[in-house]
């Protein structure tokens, strides 16, 4: 049993593997935190509260005689609002008659086995693993605002999952203003943020930083989680290391609006609280109806290898869907760098024939095959192939690719429509733009109005015809601006602060339906690159296109960022050509496979201008991933180096889940004259078995992994290594 309840001191007790939750309903009824770590023996953790007057932090009225008694220095499983908790606070509503406040109570809890689903939104799912479901209600009887909070315990996993229903119990209607999906606190210690910051072509870099006094807030707006911040959040103690140390991940299953208050307060208390950003956000709960928050997946772990190890595991068991979940992923060829815009069957053969002999499996055709995509101007919308740069129409296309040998992928933008397209001229209010205002305009694209329920209708129907009609086995699924002008012609005005969440609910809904109609597609997600990296999203795409950025340095650094949280088989990398179109640097193509290979593995550029030395290397490239895929994508994923050895190297390992077998990558990321060797400790081996290194010597996995091994001589251009130790 991983949840149990303790009548004679009211708690409720949390335990996975390693780690124990603990909470408990305090004399007043209050959900009190107590305690979220390492397993403990102990089932009680109350002896650790504040018992002395704080001063200016005030007592409810009935522990007026108890000053030591207050909200504002209380852990709390989800806080009250507008009486007397000063903290940053989880919901705030403007209730029916006009108040600003709500105190939360116990009012019931129950415990089921398996996981809890959410309306609406993707959640964590039961694979077979020991899961149960916390379900607390807690009221506040003169607002009538019910909260149920669940939580999913997956034993196994070291994973909780939290999410919120907000409930209107009165008649009138309650209007939410803030309704976070959970709060976390961590009374004691000294701790350091991890989060995942960047820019288009630069995503998920980490920074890490010490909580200051205050509020720190991490804080998508943009309609889409963002290249800027990632849904995604470390709190490590300040000494913690890939190694060792507390460590627990906050990430928020969600690709719209968010936001992350991390609050370190005047007694050195951290309080976290994440969920749909409350900027522009208000939601009438009407009598009886429920508002679900989206989930977050919570893991507490000794050092961020497991951390990750622990994220790794659960998106790639427990989040991702569908047929391609652990298979092999198609190695592809994409078009984009090596045409853009300008493509003609011609061009578009000789790459697919140049890529079928190569050993590549997949052809995807990216933008600009429909009508007046010539550039990013015009088009979005219509959809329909463009017979003046495919004569024989985009079946004749796919029929000639398919006949090579290779599947097809066809790049769709649903979301989006261009100004000059039909659709928008029959229906310029599907778009989202505010009334008497020209809209802010973003590659010349506007978004479609997905929270009308005919747009849905009409994705759905375009994006099956497309699907029914042609012979594609996978969909690039791009976005390619951020949301802004955000109003609805089919909402009312008191209702505009419910359509940025309604669009990702019927994003969710569509993905859904498509996903379960065609489960023989694999859906990639795009947004610019990695602009809506997120779980939610890896919901209903197996893979996410990692980034615009495809330089293979400046790929290291992305792709390090993203595996704080995220595994492997979900970054979507391709080779491309060098000097690389955004940096403008030469690397050798060898560096270039081996970053590649670290994710769902392809090609972006054209193939048939290589020279034939260059055409074999890409053979032998491909041959290796598919030999090293299970590893890559299934095994164990470990950092080597950290984010200052960066200026000079960068080194990772995977490991298969027998540890037979591993496989460590070195990438030299700026070449030092006569420099100290570097000098790499190897992880995740079995200590006393034999590994045969490159087929060179053989070695004991305690050396490897205590004495460690000696790169000599990284100079040149980017040079990159990779060894394969295998067990004998
Ligand atoms: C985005 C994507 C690219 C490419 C272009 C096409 O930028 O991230 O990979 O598909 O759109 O317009």
């Amino acid at each position: 049993m991983s949840i149990r309840y303790i009548e004679s001191s009211k708690q409720i007790i949390l335990e996975t593997a390693d780690t124990t939750y603990q909470m408990k309903i305090d004399e007043l009824g209050y959900l009190q935190h107590l305690y979220y770590g390492k397993k403990l023996g102990q089932n009680d953790m109350s002896y650790q509260f504040r018992i002395y007057d704080h001063g200016f932090s005030g007592n409810p009225y009935e522990m007026r005689d108890n000053r030591a008694y207050s909200l504002d220095s209380m852990a709390q499983e989800y806080t009250s609002f507008g009486v007397g908790d000063f903290r940053v606070t989880s919901i705030y509503a403007s209730c029916s008659d006009g108040s600003r406040c709500a105190e939360f109570r116990y009012a019931a809890h129950e415990i089921l086995d398996g996981k809890y689903t959410i309306p609406g939104l993707p959640s964590v799912y039961d694979n077979g693993d020991t899961v149960q479901t916390l379900i607390v209600t807690l009221i506040d009887k003169p607002a009538n605002i019910k909260i149920k909070l669940y939580y999913g315990v997956f034993e196994e996993l070291d994973i909780i999952t939290r999410a919120a229903e907000i409930i209107n119990a009165g008649n009138e209607i309650v209007w939410l203003r803030k309704a976070c999906s959970m709060c976390l606190e961590l009374p004691f210690g000294k701790w350091d943020m991890i989060h995942f910051h960047g820019r288009h072509c630069m995503e998920r870099q980490p920074e890490r930083v010490p909580l200051f006094h205050g509020i720190h807030t991490l804080v998508s707006g943009r309609g889409m989680s963002s290249h800027q911040h990632n849904p995604f959040v470390i709190l490590c103690d300040r000494d913690a290391t890939e190694d060792n140390g507390a460590c627990y991940g906050v990430m928020l299953m969600y690709s719209g609006n968010h936001k992350t208050e991390i609050e370190r307060d005047q007694f050195d208390s951290v309080r976290i609280v994440t969920g749909i950003s409350d900027d522009r956000f208000r939601w009438e709960l009407a009598s009886g109806a429920s508002f679900y928050t989206p989930e977050v997946i919570l893991t507490c772990a000794d050092g961020l290898t497991n951390l990750s190890h622990n994220y790794h595991r659960v998106i790639r068991n427990n989040v991702v869907r569908g047929e391609y979940k652990l298979m092999h992923r198609p190695v592809l060829i994409n078009n984009w760098e090596a045409t853009y815009f300008d493509i003609t069957e011609e061009k578009v053969l000789a790459i697919a024939e140049k890529a079928k002999e190569l050993g590549v499996e997949m052809f995807v055709l990216d933008d600009g095959w429909f009508k007046n995509r010539n550039d990013d101007n015009a088009g979005l919308g219509d959809w329909i192939p463009d017979t003046e740069k495919l004569p024989d129409g985009l079946g004749g296309l796919i029929e000639k690719i398919n006949n090579m040998g290779l599947r097809f992928g066809l790049w769709i933008e649903p979301e989006m429509v261009n100004e000059d397209s039909d659709l928008y001229r029959t229906h310029p209010d599907w778009a989202l733009t505010a009334p008497n205002r020209a809209p802010m305009m973003a590659r010349n694209q506007l978004v479609l109005d997905l929270s009308r329920k005919e747009v849905h209708d009409y994705l759905f129907d375009t994006i099956s015809g497309l699907l029914e009609k042609y012979n594609i086995t996978y969909i690039k699924w791009d976005f390619n601006r951020p949301i802004s002008d955000v109003y609805s012609y089919a909402f009312p005005s008191s209702r505009q602060g419910e359509v940025s969440h309604r669009y990702y609910l019927s994003l969710y809904a569509l993905y859904e339906k498509l996903t379960a109609k065609f489960p023989h597609v694999l859906f990639e997600g795009c947004a610019g690159g990695g602009g809506r990296f997120d779980a939610g999203m890896l919901y209903y795409n197996p893979q996410i296109w990692c980034s615009d950025n495809t330089d293979p340095i400046s790929r290291l650094k992305i792709q390090y960022g993203t595996s704080f949280g995220y595994p492997s088989c979900t970054v979507g990398a391709h080779v491309s050509a060098s000097p690389n179109h955004q940096t403008g640097r030469k690397t050798p193509l060898n560096t270039r496979g081996v970053v590649a290979m670290s994710g769902s593995f392809g090609y972006e550029l054209d193939l048939s201008q290589l020279s034939d030395e260059e055409c074999d290397e890409i053979k032998n490239q491909i041959k290796k991933y598919k030999e090293l895929e299970p590893i890559i994508h299934g095994g164990r994923m470990y950092r080597l180096s950290q984010k200052s050895d960066a200026t000079h190297y960068m080194a990772w390992q995977f490991v298969s889940p027998d540890q037979s077998r591993a496989l460590l990558n070195i990438v030299v990321t700026n070449p030092l004259a006569n420099s100290a060797p570097v000098h790499v400790k190897l992880k995740g081996l079995i200590p006393d078995a034999t590994y045969s290194v490159n087929g060179e010597f053989e070695v004991l996995g305690s050396a490897l992994m205590k004495g460690g091994y000696t790169f000599q001589r990284l100079i040149g251009d980017y040079p990159a290594m990779q060894l394969d130790i295998v067990r004998i």
